[in-house]
């Protein structure tokens, strides 16, 4: 009996019925458990937009807090907003949209300063207008760059006179934890509060090695450590607010034209 149970066959057999079991298991779970996944990395993105603006209450479950934005979309060559459906503006994918050649354009080495290489044609943005009274009270714009080791994804969030900083933050990166992963530290966020992204019309807003001047409008202290984390973050945001990003847009929106 024992001999039979040594047998190299019915080793072989054992480990490969424990193999095929387990894999299943694994891949069973995976699929099941993906919409949840899915769902998890939504209200995360929604959390972190509902953040940028400054107005988020953990008490509160997201999906509602969200209610209170409305999403639309901007097409960037103009700066103005697309006429789409509900159902279009809900469906579309930035991050997808960037990665099709068909929905987005190739950035000259010389324009792509947040190392993006492709950017979409369309980018979401989210207005909240928390008096109702019909003129947004924030604007919420997504954000993206190079760090060290990864991209960062996040958002920042206008004040309505499309100057004045409301919040700022990353819902996805891969930087290292206590170095360029400080751009988490909820201290570091808030000192982007209240900053100004434009000093007569250009980008001045950047993170300045060594901590900013006291009273610096622009400035935000830069990441101890991580000066090259740092860096991204400056050129993403310099990218982003700048031309090519939105301040067509937000011209459009400062000079009532949408
Ligand atoms: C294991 C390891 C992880 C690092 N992670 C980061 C990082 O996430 N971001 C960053 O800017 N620098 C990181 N650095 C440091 C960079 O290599 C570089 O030294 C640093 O950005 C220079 O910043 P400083 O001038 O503020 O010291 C890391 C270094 C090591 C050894």
């Amino acid at each position: 009996m024992s001999s039979n149970n040594d047998s190299i066959k019915k080793t072989l057999t054992v480990a490969l019925s424990l193999c095929i079991v387990c894999s299943v298991v694994v891949s069973g779970a995976a699929v099941s458990l993906r919409s949840q996944q899915q769902f998890n990395a939504e209200a995360e993105r929604k959390r972190n937009i509902v953040q940028a603006a400054g107005v988020y209450d953990a008490a509160k479950p997201i999906t509602e807090q969200f209610k209170q934005f409305e999403t639309r979309v901007v097409d960037l060559s103009t700066g103005l907003y697309v006429d789409w459906s509900d159902e279009e503006i809900a469906a579309y994918d930035q991050r997808k949209a960037a990665s099709e050649p068909a929905t987005s354009r190739q950035l000259d080495k010389s324009e792509d300063i947040a190392s993006i290489r492709r950017q979409a044609n369309y980018a979401s943005v989210y207005l909240y207008d928390g008096n109702q009274d019909g003129e947004a009270d924030r604007v919420v714009l997504p954000i993206h760059g190079y760090g060290l080791w990864s991209t960062l994804y996040g958002f920042m969030a206008l004040e309505s006179d499309v100057n004045t900083v409301a919040g700022l933050t990353f819902y996805s990166h891969a930087e290292t934890p206590g170095l360029g992963g400080e751009v988490d530290n909820p201290a570091w966020k808030a000192q982007w509060v209240g900053k100004n992204v434009y000093d007569d019309g250009e980008v001045a807003l950047r993170l300045v090695k060594g901590g900013a001047a006291p009273g610096d409008r622009y400035g935000v202290d830069g990441l101890a450590g991580a000066t090259l984390t740092g860096r991204g973050v400056s050129n993403l945001v310099n990218f982003w607010m700048g031309d090519s990003g939105f301040s067509g847009y937000l011209t459009n929106l400062k000079e009532g034209k949408i």
